[in-house]
């Protein structure tokens, strides 16, 4: 039976959005129909209200989403009605050329996964990245459900589905960040603290957050940046390079999508650095550079898709991560330490903290 629902579409480039009646169709063969409970705000959403995606509205929005699996189809075995998901755009098919060629992070299979949500009209929307999630319940393939531990509560869970994992995935699989390494990430929004985040869990040594907004920078330090940088104010090129040393940084991630901050990056690095473009940028964009700097400058100059995730693997090892609150058996002052010394005996704490 077809679902009447709530959800927000984008009717045409760069008209306000609107919430309207949504009809979304049982599950076939293959696919799964999930009731969100959570679902991000990214900017990509925003690029395809502007039309800087591309022109198939009217779009469906949202795609950073968890929610809990209703019903599935046929043929469907991965997941039931009742299992907490996340959402992910990448679902590995295991058939198409990248698959079989070992490389299941640039699966192509997905990205149209389904158009089969209309309006009351039978106009067919446009799923924003295959999902459509600001929407009480979506039509997904059911490869794009990832079981998580429904401990997790969904307005965490679901940014995992795009920009956190973006962002974390772009230092750790797309760069990779290593132990030691110096990294600076250019734009600190939702993509860019969680590059932050990531090239912290990866060992990196210096992490430099550069922005124009002195709130976003503030952010980036409480995620893990060494040193910040307002571009508004001061020359990020050379104040990376004086941050390390004269040298530029060994990785710096470009979060935003512009030409001129990917120039930043581009010379910010260090010689043989690498450079990671996770902003998207527009279709209008140009880029103007002596070409001889990237002959001269030489390393790598990479864009991460989706931080060059497998969903299957990276979700619930992120989500293990922030279950790490269950180490946290109690918070404690610094005077509740021989007490606590007494709980570890007698085994009723895994961690006592103290919070100074
Ligand atoms: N590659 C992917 O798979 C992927 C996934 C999700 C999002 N994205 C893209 O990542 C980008 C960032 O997304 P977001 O949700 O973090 O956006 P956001 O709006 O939250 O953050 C952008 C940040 O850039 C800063 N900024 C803007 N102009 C700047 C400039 N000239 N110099 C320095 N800082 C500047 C803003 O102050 C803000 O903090 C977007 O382009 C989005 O489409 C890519
Ligand atoms: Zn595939
Ligand atoms: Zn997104």
């Amino acid at each position: 039976m077809t679902s009447r629902v709530r959800g927000v579409i984008a009717r045409g480039k760069g008209e306000p959005v609107e919430v309207t009646t949504v009809l979304v169709p049982d599950p076939g063969p293959g696919e799964a129909l999930v009731a969100v409970q959570a679902c991000g705000v990214c900017h990509t959403d925003l690029h395809y209200r502007e039309g800087g995606i591309g022109d198939d509205y009217p779009y469906l929005l949202g795609h950073e989403a968890a929610g809990v699996v209703e019903a599935v189809g046929d043929g469907v075995t991965s997941v039931t009605p009742g299992d907490f998901v996340i959402l992910n755009w990448r679902a590995v098919c295991g058939e198409c050329r990248a698959c079989r060629r070992g490389r299941p992070w640039y699966c192509f299979a997905t990205h149209n996964a389904q158009q089969k949500m209309t309006l009351e009209d039978g106009t067919v929307l446009s799923p924003a990245l295959g999902i459509g999630a600001f929407v009480d319940k979506t039509l997904v393939a059911a490869g794009q459900c990832t079981k998580v531990d429904p401990a997790v509560p969904p307005e965490v869970a679901g940014l995992l589905g795009c920009g956190v994992m973006a962002g974390l995935g772009a230092a750790i699989n797309t760069a990779p960040v290593t132990r030691g390494d110096s990294v600076a990430v250019i734009g600190c929004g939702g993509v860019g603290d969680a590059a932050i985040l990531g090239a912290r869990l990866a060992g990196a040594r210096t992490i430099i957050g550069v922005d124009i907004d002195p709130r976003k920078l503030e952010l980036a330090q409480q995620f893990g940046a060494t040193h910040v940088i307002n571009s508004r104010e001061t020359d990020p090129v050379e104040r990376i390079q004086e941050l390390t040393g004269g040298n530029g940084a060994d990785v710096v991630i470009e979060a935003i999508g512009r030409p001129e901050t990917y120039l930043q990056a581009f010379y910010g690095r260090d010689l043989a650095g690498t450079v990671v473009l996770v902003g998207v940028p527009t279709p209008d964009m140009r880029l103007e550079a002596p070409l001889l700097d990237f002959f001269g400058r030489g390393g790598a100059l990479k864009s991460s898709w989706y931080g060059d995730c497998l969903p299957e693997r990276d979700f619930p090892m992120l989500t293990d991560l922030y279950l790490l609150d269950k180490f946290v058996s109690e918070i404690i002052a610094l005077d509740q330490v021989e007490a606590a010394f007494a709980k570890m005996e007698r085994g009723e704490v895994l961690r006592s903290v103290v919070k100074l």
